[in-house]
């Protein structure tokens, strides 16, 4: 027996704890040498019913347990909290933290010497790898993998891009309601995530190019039985990772966050990918700041799939997927390790695109310098952002006259008002939907067009807010404005009228205010009151950071990688 594995204080000890722990896990029906000391394996599964998204991750499961046998280890998989996306209110953002906690207690508590994390939707992946990397061990992802394309009436559907679009057709008198009601069906028609480059398909791409799962886990379809494979693979690689003591430490490092964001720019992947990359390099300790999302400012978008482009992950899976992405970008990628011990250049040495209309070529891309824009100025002190790939190239420098509301309950209540005095060149401002305001940060930065001006033809607007915004939609849309104005931030100070100039080139976004009438609304200026007095989510107000900083909660910074030594027998 090894006597360095973490198990042995569960499993090896020959003593009333051991007999213990060994007798009750022995109702399940493991034998004996289940406990002889080889590697025991997390499987931290986000499987629910809530989380249609994740539905596919039972039978994953089952897949990497099979993997795991055959390496020789003892595979035991535990449910961790789930979050469904599209179905948790007030937003599945404000649970991220408490399942980073729930993965990290868990690991910790248990006798596990290594983890495979099996998420999809948007918020699972980084709060498994977030809990996972403050214990530090052996870790894989094996993500849920995207449903097959949406189809209806012979058209391609994608999930959440779409269902905007047919809503602002609905406004507009453009699409019937029958018709809007039938794509409902169509547009989810297998297991799987957002089949749109939206956050999940962003975050299990980001994994791979990471190298903290094997490669092809980022665009094979849910469904598709190479994903089942895959997950059997990630079986097998857990226990020699165990072995050879490879720890989420010793992979995700510097080096391998700038490749995440320079493959987060040719994918056209979320802005959601900014808050969750800050959080996780949080845990490990890697000096990660709005700042360092400059090296994918010049990289261009190569992947041509909705919200940025036209197709769908099916389409992005077939012409070659990550590996090809990564190929393609083979020059500006940093050498960096990977779970396979080894650098993340085997992961695309013997890439091929099969389709240039999907992935295009890095001399000849579908937009050049798309990455993810750092705005400051006086409206933002400690940054915003905005996803170019998914603007309007006419709004990217405008200088506009701001209609403000007040918060969410604000907006749904006047957005769709005939009279409200706004034009295409007014510049929407939302307030009261930070880490802290709302709580929770949720994706209402995009906000609807209003209906007065979707009746005159108007598709995009600039949109200025402290909130997020949903991997899958699109528009010239400024999010994540830090300080929130919950706390105080400029953004608290501004009304409707006052102007506001946006250049995206210049990396700027100003209110066109006197300090000094700033400084006077400031006297008068008070927070709105919490929302929540009680339970994890006054935990979550008191203590969220703001977005630069990923939004985790202040004490869940860094790693413990103690031994657990008290008993509870
Ligand atoms: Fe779950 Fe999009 S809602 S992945």
């Amino acid at each position: 027996m090894s006597k360095t594995r973490r198990n042995r204080n569960w499993y090896g000890m020959m003593d009333k704890d051991g007999f213990i722990r060994r007798s009750w896990m022995k109702n399940q029906g493991f034998p004996d040498h289940a406990f002889d000391g080889r590697p025991v394996i997390g499987i931290c599964n986000t499987w629910s019913e809530l989380t249609p998204c994740n539905s596919g991750l039972r039978d994953l499961a089952e897949a990497v347990k099979r993997g795991v046998w055959e390496a020789g280890g003892f595979p035991v998989e535990f449910p961790v909290m789930s979050l469904g996306e599209t179905q948790m209110k007030p937003t599945a953002m404000l649970f991220r933290n408490l399942l980073a906690m729930d993965v990290e207690e868990s690991i910790r508590a248990y006798g596990i010497d290594g983890a495979v994390l099996l998420g999809g939707c948007d918020k699972t992946t980084p709060g498994q790898l977030m809990g996972a990397a403050s214990v530090d061990l052996p870790t894989i992802v094996v993500s849920s993998g995207p449903m097959l394309n949406g189809k209806w009436k012979g058209k391609d559907l994608g999930s959440g891009t779409d269902v905007r679009k047919f809503a602002t057709a609905v406004k507009a008198g453009e699409m019937t309601l029958k018709d809007f009601m039938d794509t409902e069906s169509g547009m989810s028609r297998s297991k799987g995530v957002c089949m749109t480059m939206g956050t999940a398909s962003t975050m299990s791409s980001l994994v791979e190019a990471m190298g903290m799962a094997l490669p092809t886990n980022g665009a094979l379809p849910a469904v598709d039985a190479r994903r089942a494979a895959l997950a059997h693979m990630t079986g097998n690689r857990i226990v020699d990772m165990v072995k050879e003591d490879l720890k989420i430490s010793d992979i995700m490092t510097k080096e391998n966050f700038e490749n995440a964001i320079i493959a987060n720019a040719a994918l056209g992947g979320s802005t959601n990918a900014v808050v969750h990359l800050l959080a996780l390099a949080g845990r490990i300790g890697i000096d990660l700041s709005l700042d360092d999302f400059e090296v994918g400012t010049e990289i261009p978008l190569l992947v041509n799939c909705m919200p940025s482009g036209k197709y769908l992950m099916e389409d992005f899976c077939y012409a070659g997927g990550v590996p090809a992405v990564l190929q393609e970008l083979k020059d500006n990628l940093r050498s960096a390790k990977t779970v396979l011990g080894g650098d993340i250049s085997a992961y695309y040495e013997e890439a091929e695109c099969y389709n240039r209309d999907v992935i295009y070529s890095l001399p000849s891309p579908l937009k050049p310098a798309a990455g993810l824009r750092v705005l400051r100025g006086n409206l933002a002190p400690n940054g915003a952002i905005v996803k170019p790939s998914a603007a309007s190239d006419n709004l990217l420098e405008h200088t506009g006259p701001a209609y403000v509301f007040e918060n969410i309950e604000d907006l749904k209540a006047n957005i769709d008002r005939d009279d409200l005095p706004v034009n295409k060149d007014t510049i929407l401002v939302l307030k009261g939907c930070g880490p802290k305001g709302y709580p929770g940060m949720p994706e209402v930065g995009d906000m609807p067009i209003p209906a007065k001006l979707v009746k005159q033809g108007v598709r995009d607007m600039v949109r200025v807010s402290d909130a997020r915004m949903s991997g899958t939609a699109f528009g010239t849309v400024i999010l994540h404005v830090a300080p929130e104005a919950n706390v105080g931030g400029p953004l608290a100070l501004v009304e409707s009228g006052d102007m506001i100039c946006v250049s995206v080139s210049d990396g700027s976004l100003e209110l066109l205010v006197e300090e000094a009438v700033l400084e006077e609304r400031r006297k008068h200026w008070s927070p709105e009151p919490p929302h929540y007095e009680r339970g994890y989510a006054k935990l979550y107000i008191d203590t969220v950071l703001q977005a630069d900083k990923g939004a985790d909660l202040n004490f869940l910074v860094g790693k413990d990688t103690r031994p657990v030594t008290r008993e509870s027998h």
